[in-house]
C-alpha cells in the first residue's frame, strides 16, 4: 500500500472532531451516540466531498489538467465543493447540472456562481453524454479537462475515506472510545467504499452500515455490488491486496422517502431533534435523512443500550436554506 505517496492536494481541516451526543443519547434512551463532524472539513461549508477531492485534484494536477469538469443535481454539494477545490487549486471549473437554471439562486446554486464555476444547466439530456461532449469541446479549445464522476465516487475519490478511517482509528485509540457501529448516508457509494476498505486496512471490527439515501428496489439490488467494485478500484489505486464482495457491504434501505429531493416528516423531525438536543445542523437531503433513519432504527431496538454508534455527518448544510418552506411545515 502506498497511501502516503499518492498525489494529494490539501483542502481539508483535519482531523475533523468527534463529539459525544450526550443529550440525544439520553433523549433516545441509548445507545451511546457519537458524531464525526465531516460537515467541518472547512472547504466552502465542508462536507464529505472535500476528502475525496484532495485525491482527485491531486491527480488532476499531476496530469496537467487546467479544468475540473463534473456533474450533479441542482443542489449538488459535490459540485459546490468541486468549484471551491478548483478555485483553491487555481483551476477552472465546469459544472453540468440537472434542470433549469433556478430563478432564485439559493443554497448551492448561489455558491456555484460565487465560486466562479461555469454552469451548464441541462434538461432531459443524459449527464454522461453531456460530460463527454463538453470535454471534447474543451479539448478542441486547447483546454485540459479532468473529469470527475457523480459524487466524486471512483477509486481515486474513495481514497479520501480510506484515509478518513485511518484518522478515526487514531482518534478512537487515543480516546479509548469503543465504537460498535458506524452509520452514514450512502448515495453514489464513494464514501461507503472508502470507509469499508479503510475498516479492513485499519482492522476496525465494528459494523459499518450505509443508510441508502435515494435508492429503492430494484436499483438497490446492484448497489452493494457497485460499492464493492468501487472499494476494489480504490484498493487497486492504493496498491492494497484487499478485495471486497457485495456480501461485505451493508446497505439499510426503506427510507428513500417520497422521491429524491422531497423531504418528509422523518427528515423534518430528525433535523429539529439534532438541532434542539445538540445545536448541530443537518441538511434535509443527506445527513438529515440518514439521521432520521438512525433514529427510526434506534426506536425499533436495532442497537443495544450499552452499544456505541458513531453517526458520520457528511455535510450538505447549505441546502437547508433552499428547503425553508418545507422545514417550517409542522
Ligand atoms: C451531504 C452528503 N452526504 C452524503 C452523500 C453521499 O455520499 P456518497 O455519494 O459518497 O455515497 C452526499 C452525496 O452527494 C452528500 O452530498
Amino acid at each position: 500500500m502506498h497511501l502516503e505517496n499518492l498525489p494529494r492536494f490539501s483542502l481539508a481541516h483535519l482531523p475533523t472532531p468527534i463529539e459525544a451526543l450526550e443529550n440525544l443519547s439520553r433523549e433516545l434512551g441509548g445507545p451511546q451516540l457519537l458524531i464525526k463532524r465531516d460537515d467541518q472539513t472547512g472547504l466552502a461549508f465542508g462536507g464529505n466531498k472535500t476528502r475525496k477531492l484532495e485525491f482527485l485534484v491531486g491527480q488532476a494536477l499531476v496530469q496537467g489538467a487546467d479544468t475540473l469538469v463534473t456533474v450533479g443535481a441542482a443542489q449538488s454539494n459535490h459540485c459546490r465543493q468541486t468549484a471551491a477545490a478548483a478555485a483553491k487549486a487555481g483551476l477552472k471549473c465546469e459544472l453540468i447540472l440537472n434542470g433549469k437554471r433556478p430563478e432564485v439562486m439559493i443554497g448551492n446554486p448561489l455558491l456555484f456562481e460565487i465560486l466562479g464555476a461555469n454552469c451548464h444547466w441541462i434538461e432531459g439530456c443524459q449527464r454522461p453524454t453531456k460530460l463527454c461532449e463538453l470535454s471534447e469541446q474543451l479539448r478542441a479549445q486547447g483546454r485540459q479537462p479532468y473529469l470527475i464522476p457523480v459524487g466524486g465516487s471512483n477509486g481515486v475519490g474513495a481514497t479520501g475515506y480510506v484515509v478518513a478511517m485511518q484518522e478515526l482509528a487514531g482518534q478512537l485509540s487515543n480516546s479509548k472510545l469503543p465504537v460498535d457501529h458506524i452509520v452514514f448516508g450512502s448515495s453514489s457509494g464513494g464514501t461507503h467504499a472508502g470507509l469499508l476498505l479503510g475498516a479492513r486496512v485499519t482492522g476496525f471490527n465494528g459494523q459499518l452500515s450505509g443508510l441508502s439515501i435515494d435508492k429503492a428496489k430494484p436499483e438497490l439490488d446492484s448497489y452493494a455490488e457497485q460499492v464493492a467494485q468501487l472499494a476494489n478500484d480504490c484498493a487497486n489505486y492504493i496498491r492494497s491486496e484487499i478485495r471486497l464482495t457485495s456480501d461485505d457491504v451493508t446497505v439499510i434501505d426503506g427510507y428513500k422517502g417520497e422521491a429524491n429531493g422531497v423531504i418528509g416528516d422523518r427528515e423534518r423531525s430528525a433535523i429539529k431533534l439534532m438541532a434542539r438536543c445538540e445545536g448541530i445542523i443537518l441538511d434535509p437531503l443527506y445527513a438529515g435523512r440518514a439521521f432520521g433513519t438512525l433514529v427510526d432504527l434506534i426506536r425499533q431496538g436495532r442497537f443495544q443500550r450499552e452499544e456505541t454508534v458513531l453517526f458520520w455527518h457528511t455535510g450538505g448544510t447549505p441546502v437547508l436554506f433552499a428547503y425553508a418552506n418545507e422545514l417550517m411545515q409542522s
